[in-house]
């Protein structure tokens, strides 16, 4: 529905988007969208690959000539000049950086050509210059190498001359191979050559039977064997009515990364696929089309499928036993990526990359493990940024909320209900002709004061804010875009029209640095004093967050719902040069314009759907247009977790599906999904019936409400992780093979992960389901969440059957492990800010047991100037059969880049404003599973003084006891321990 809003008439318009509401039956409309047969380049690309495969011998046309070498004085640049046996006229460069930790960044462009490739990418993803490394080059006859390091282990390039093969070597061993296949291609600028001349060609019988096009030259091309026997699709393209006037002609790039140890490759999100990519070549051809990015509104996707959705990583991640590598190709043009795994079920993946434009600009990741790669990947392009602690809380969201009554109301319902809610959210009815920042008055008369009584519950708000202007004289967002030259162009020059949510609409391009300032001046607060119309926000308060959609962008009568890719940008670039990094640059800005509005500056919240490497530093993002089916709950596991490994750790799905109506069985099931995702929002389509959870009858609410009241219970665990998430980009939710590398039958598994380390859950998504097999992988017990069931694992992996009736999550503690908890519930996160905490300790078969837990006021960046409390627990084995449970400070660790401009440097104090602030903030209960005997006594020592401690003992297996004795697990409970969070204390049992 959206693709057809053309050229046709107003009313007609208008009809048409009020259509669009209505309820869509049908999936994916396929037609809309691209397959690879139907891009030129992509064709192109895959032809190449399937002459190589099919050739005798194949050679790779590239070659670094030995002369010109050039190495800088530090080991750290090495420039080379590489020619093609084709083209020996065009000149291409390759630049090799050694950067920090063993990484190496691999550039390739062509010299002097006729005209620019596009080599900005980098500008925008990275947060800085990367740090140079070192290496010991030297020179051989065949290949020229580079020997540097990452933690203890050796990492080398080799580069070979002739044919040119990049390979990276890690203790020996090749981990990733370039160009190996020969597959490497850089389509140098070419003149268009004159028209053809017509002629006719004669029948047999003598008539005059068809017209057919000459060449002007000859029609021998001596570049056939690689290129291919025509110019397919080389100067213009067209798709579903839309024609791309391709004006730079053809500039492709392909490239076959090899990773030769790999069982698994993860990553390229944004994908409605598995965790380990299946392949999309033979011999297991599991999809048929590459992997797209190629950032595009995809009204109801496919739950299982390489279709491009909303954003773009292109980050890979390749895994074996023996360790994780990783490579980054920053391109922001549109790209496909064929995975194959050549030997049937053995070791090694290739990868074929084909972009449609840019320079090659890529990054080798040594790892060697996923850990590493983390820091690295977020060392490039920056930390996740730590959300404020309400952002982590529910989000309950409708297309629409209709009124402030209809706000107010669903908020008071929540309450009555006794179900925690944070934010409230407001979709685009909210604004007056879907002019974002104008509010329809009639139904929202005095939005501030809305927003100020939802507050008053320490709740917040989001309202919508979508790029597209609409275009019309009585909008100031539009006329101030227009008067500052900051709209994107068409290829005439003259400003771009396309249609989205208000009709006819211009687009602001954030590539300008004109529409900086002036964007985030927008959102200027000013409690209706020193704000004058149109020079900042006048209806909106502090509480008031923003939700950044349609950022692709979407266009609904653009080709592939977006914007023609010869659409022109600051700098002259074409928007197929950009178009994956567009989102992030409009993302980027609205979170800034948050930053600013107060001061001292609150932490932003700004939900985005599309996103780019370097996301992560500006909110949240979620997997878009779901449909409310149990397929589309079960891919949200591994759309979230891939986005977790590849840097976005705020990530979610909507909860209960965007479109259709669930029922109570599915909906409370994707309430259990949800909690145990980073970003956890409740969304739905506006055909579909009011599903907000209170609504449901027993015995579905009160499950409901369980499941909210332990996300909630759950919030001191999932600060702490994303606070670890901003300083080493390890994402809260982490797959199995993050955290048991070696154990090959968990490298597949993305329908159970852990929290942290020290969480398990498999969440129930099918149907009618009462049990649930569970994989534990290493010898160590997981005590079930809410009997303290204990069951064992063995290091060759078991699986369990464990009961998960529709009021059952399959959730663990694992056995080694301390889970700070607040089990008060309460209206709203903020009004937890001074409850006590329960600490769990799971002990392990070795009857110990690791944890900690971040502290801060959840709104400021105060945290980077040290005002924070960071414990770090500890339970040692203390005699025959008791433990010591110790409490200690942690010295923060900074992140090491300053996003947004805010002072790091300040020195850190225990005694902080923030841990004064918790002074009287205690753990008012400690749990002990697994213990093996009964204590004798219990006392705490803090501040010198010794206390004795009043205990419960429920009898039970012993962490430490023979595999086979499982079961109810040995419960020790601490009442009221006397001891504070923010304190130095310990726990001694005997
Ligand atoms: C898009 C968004 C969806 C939103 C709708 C209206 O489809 O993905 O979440 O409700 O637009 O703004």
């Amino acid at each position: 529905m959206r693709a057809t809003m053309g050229l046709l008439p107003i009313a007609l318009i208008s009809l048409i988007s009020l259509l669009s509401f209505l309820p869509s039956v049908n999936a994916v409309k396929g037609h809309d969208f691209k397959t690879c047969s139907q891009s030129g380049f992509c064709r192109r690309g895959r032809a190449l690959a399937s002459r190589a495969a099919e050739a005798d011998s194949w050679e790779s046309p590239y070659s670094l000539l030995k002369d010109g070498l050039e190495l800088d004085s530090q080991g750290s640049t090495f420039k080379g000049k590489v020619k093609s046996a084709l083209y020996p006229d065009v000149r291409f460069s390759l630049r090799v950086d050694v950067l920090h930790d063993g990484l190496f960044r691999i550039r390739m462009d062509e010299v002097d050509g006729l005209k620019k490739r596009y080599d900005e990418a980098s500008k925008w993803a990275l947060v800085g210059e990367p740090e140079l490394g070192s290496a010991q080059w030297s020179k051989g006859e065949k290949e020229i190498s580079a020997v540097t390091r990452t933690g203890g282990e050796r990492v080398e390039l080799k580069i070979e001359y002739s044919p040119l093969k990049v390979g990276m070597w890690i203790s020996g061993k090749e981990v990733i191979a370039l160009n190996g296949r020969g597959l490497l291609h850089m389509e140098h600028f070419r003149t268009k050559e004159e028209p053809a001349a017509e002629s006719s060609v004669e029948s047999s019988s003598g008539e005059e039977e068809q017209t057919v096009l000459e060449p002007a030259k000859p029609t021998e091309r001596p570049t056939a064997w690689f290129e291919g026997a025509e110019e397919d699709a080389y100067w213009s393209e067209s798709f579903g009515g839309n024609t791309d006037s391709k004006p730079k002609g053809p500039e492709s790039l392909s490239l076959d990364i090899t990773f030769p140890l790999a069982q698994h490759l993860y990553g390229i999100p944004e994908h409605a696929a598995p965790l380990s990519l299946p392949t999309t070549q033979p011999p297991e051809t599991r999809y048929n089309e590459p992997y797209r990015l190629y950032n595009l509104d995809v009204f109801e996707y496919l739950p299982d499928s390489p279709m491009a959705l909303y954003g773009s990583i292109p980050l890979l991640h390749a895994h074996s036993k023996e360790g994780t590598v990783g490579a980054l190709f920053l391109t922001g043009a549109e790209t496909w990526i064929d995975v194959a795994r050549p030997q049937v079920g053995g070791r090694g993946m290739s990868t074929h990359w084909v972009s449609e434009s840019g320079i090659l600009d890529l990054f080798l990741l040594p790892g060697p493990g996923p850990h590493q790669l983390f820091r690295q990947y977020t060392a490039l392009t920056g930390p996740s940024a730590l959300p404020q602690l309400f952002a982590l809380g529910y989000h309950q969201c409708r297309w629409n909320y209709i009124s402030s009554k209809d706000v107010l109301d669903v908020n008071r319902r929540f309450d009555d209900a006794l179900m925690p809610l944070d934010v409230t959210w407001l979709d685009i009815e909210y604004a007056a002709e879907k002019k974002y920042f104008d509010w329809d008055k009639s139904n929202f008369p005095d939005p501030r004061a809305m927003v100020d009584a939802v507050a008053e519950a320490k709740r917040k708000m989001v309202a919508i804010v979508d790029p597209h202007l609409k275009k019309t004289s009585n909008y100031h967002v539009y006329q101030q875009a227009q008067e500052r030259d900051v709209l994107i162009k068409k290829s005439d020059g003259k400003e771009y029209e396309g249609w989205c949510w208000p009709g006819a609409s211009a687009y602001a391009d954030f590539f300008h640095p004109d529409s900086w300032q002036w964007w985030r001046g927008l959102f200027r607060l000013g409690d209706g004093k020193d704000v004058k119309e149109g020079e900042g926000w006048i209806d909106s308060t502090k509480d008031l967050f923003i939700w950044n959609d349609m950022n692709e962008p979407s266009v609904f009568n653009g080709p592939e719902i977006t914007m023609p890719k010869d659409n022109i940008h600051h700098g002259g670039w074409e928007h197929r040069d950009v178009h994956n990094l567009n989102g992030m640059l409009f993302h980027k800005q609205t979170s800034l314009a948050l930053i600013e509005r107060t001061n001292p500056p609150q932490r932003p919240f700004v939900l985005s759907r599309s996103f780019y490497p370097g996301s992560q530093q500006y909110g949240a993002i979620w997997t878009g247009d779901n449909g409310g089916t149990w397929e589309h709950m079960k891919v949200g596991l591994p759309m979230v977790l891939t986005l977790g490994v590849t840097g976005m750790a705020f990530a979610g799905a909507d909860v209960g599906g965007f479109f259709g109506n669930p029922g109570p069985e599915m909906l409370t099931r994707w309430y259990q999904v949800g909690i145990f995702a980073p970003f956890f929002r409740g969304h739905a389509h506006i055909d579909t019936k009011r599903r907000e959870p209170y609504l449901l009858e027993e015995p579905y609410k009160s499950i409901v409400r369980d499941a909210l009241e332990l996300r909630y219970a759950m919030l001191p665990l999932w600060y702490t992780l994303m606070h670890e998430a901003s300083i080493s980009g390890t994402p809260a939710t982490r797959p199995h093979y993050v955290i048991l590398p070696h154990d090959e039958q968990g490298f597949a598994i993305d329908d159970q992960y852990y929290i942290g380390d020290s969480m398990l859950v498999k969440p129930v998504t099918d149907e009618g389901a009462t049990e649930t097999s569970v994989y534990l992988a290493e010898d160590e017990v997981y005590y079930a969440f809410d009997d303290y069931t204990m069951y064992r694992g063995i290091s060759s992996g078991a699986q369990i059957i464990v009961p998960s009736p529709l009021e059952k999550i399959p959730l663990f503690y694992r056995g080694g492990h301390i889970i700070p908890l607040r089990l008060r519930p309460r209206r709203s996160s903020s009004l937890m800010a001074q409850d006590p905490f329960t600490l769990v300790i799971g002990l392990s078969t070795k009857r110990a047991a690791v944890g900690e837990l971040y502290l801060d006021d959840g709104e400021s960046f105060s945290f980077r100037k040290g005002e924070l409390v960071w414990r770090d627990f500890r339970a040692i084995k203390n005699g025959k059969k008791g433990i010591k449970i110790i409490s200690d400070d942690r010295v923060p660790a900074h992140p090491t880049e300053a996003v947004y401009g805010v002072d790091l440097t300040g020195t850190w104090d225990p005694e902080n404003t923030y841990a004064r602030n918790i002074h009287d903030v205690r753990v008012e209960r400690v749990v002990v599973l697994g213990l093996p005997a009964a204590p004798t006594s219990v006392h705490a020592v803090s501040n010198q003084q010794k206390v004795d401690l009043n205990f419960k003992w429920i009898k039970g297996s012993s962490a430490e006891g023979k595999r086979g004795q499982e079961g109810p697990a040995s419960v020790l409970i601490i009442k009221d321990p006397g001891v504070g969070i923010a304190k130095d204390w310990e726990i001694v049992v005997e």
